[in-house]
């Protein structure tokens, strides 16, 4: 409980950090790094957005070989930090996702510094809003590359992994099927056409689809997550949707041709198809980095910021944090104290391992 981690995490958690209100936790980790005399940017997500990223590094080199990231924003609501001495745990929202492993990070690159291990221009550290609602920050950090030609040997994201190296998470599809029919007396449905019964029929459809399979992370899902249409029992619906997705292990222009094939096949019938969003997979460096068992390292069923960094600004990726997704996003969020300080460490061992 003594290790100045620990103030750090509880100053963070104290400050509301849910996606959208990401601006105060952003001006104390701006005014935070500065003091430990790093050279800050704030990097909007857009030209003149009040929404920003933080990103810090030393002297004047904004062009690093490592980026060392984590997300500031919460999923809401916020939980203020509770230390229970006890069991060694602080407890609230951010603790493991995201604002624990970020503390961290900050702590193994100031170790690392003060043991004259990196210098200027070997690591460089955003801190990215949004990640929990869209991805914006992060999306807005490909400007980086646009701007400045800004790339990375390699990045070390932070997630609650439960401190184990990460070998990749799967992509996403979402997209709405939309029906639109004819409304009348359902006496007389003839006279109609029902914009339920086409869409009941295309989700048949897609349900039956193979959405692939990989030896690393399993076989693709699909998943109905909200359906709306009609009006009443005595009325031929005229209008129904369903907003859908598929998490998939790979090929996402693949999955996306066989969508719309499946979708195109009901155009007739009045379907259509929209994009809602869409991420690839992800496939992670889990073997031979030191200080870590090959053996313990797995995919993991959550999304993350990192297939949003497009690939030639960041080739080397690995995804490590201590804490677990099962309880982030609950009530009951928490992080043990003992594998918070230890994942400084790995944090640590990883820098190291791509300077090398
Ligand atoms: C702060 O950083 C600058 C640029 O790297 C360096 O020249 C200066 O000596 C540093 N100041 C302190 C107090 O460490
Ligand atoms: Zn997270």
């Amino acid at each position: 409980m003594d290790h100045p981690v620990v103030n750090l995490l509880l100053s963070l958690m104290s400050i509301v950090s849910t996606s959208e209100l990401e601006h105060d936790i952003g001006v104390f980790l701006e005014t935070h790094l500065k003091s430990l005399n790093y050279t800050v940017e704030r990097i909007p997500i857009s030209p003149g957005s009040p929404r920003h990223n933080i990103y810090a590094y030393l002297g004047s080199a904004r062009k690093t070989r490592i980026l060392v990231t984590a997300h500031m924003d919460t999923v809401p609501p916020h939980i203020p930090p509770t230390i229970d001495r006890e069991n060694q745990i602080i407890r609230g929202r951010g603790s493991s996702d995201d604002l624990g492993p970020l503390a961290a990070q900050i702590f193994a690159v100031e170790e690392l510094r003060a043991a004259s291990l990196i210098r200027e221009g070997d690591v460089g550290l955003l801190f990215v809003v949004g990640e929990e609602n869209g991805g914006h920050g992060m999306v807005a950090a490909n400007e980086m590359w646009d701007q400045g030609r800004i790339s990375w040997e390699a990045g070390i994201f932070a997630e609650p992994t439960e401190s184990k190296l990460t070998k990749g998470h799967k992509g996403q599809l979402a997209f709405e099927v939309i029906a639109r029919g004819v409304a009348c007396h359902s006496g007389y449905p003839h006279l109609g056409k029902s914009a339920i019964d086409a869409l009941l029929a295309v989700l048949g459809e897609l349900k039956a689809v193979d959405w692939g399979r990989s030896e690393l992370l399993g076989k693709s899902t699909f998943n109905i997550g909200r359906i709306e249409g009609g009006e009443k029992h005595n009325i031929v619906a005229a209008a129904a949707k369903a907003l859908c997705e598929v998490r998939m292990v790979e090929d996402l222009p693949g999955v996306k041709e066989k969508v719309k094939e499946v979708v195109g096949r009901f155009k007739e019938e009045g379907v259509e198809l929209e994009w809602v969003f869409e991420y690839p997979e992800a496939l992670l460096e889990w073997q031979g980095i030191e200080g870590f068992d090959a053996n313990e390292a797995a995919p993991v069923a959550f999304g993350t910021d990192i297939p949003r960094l497009r690939a030639e600004m960041c080739g080397r990726r690995v995804l490590y944090g201590p804490g677990s997704i099962l309880v982030a996003h609950g009530p009951d969020e928490f992080i043990k104290v003992d594998e918070l300080i230890e994942s400084i460490g790995g944090y640590k061992k990883l820098v190291l391992h791509f300077l090398k």
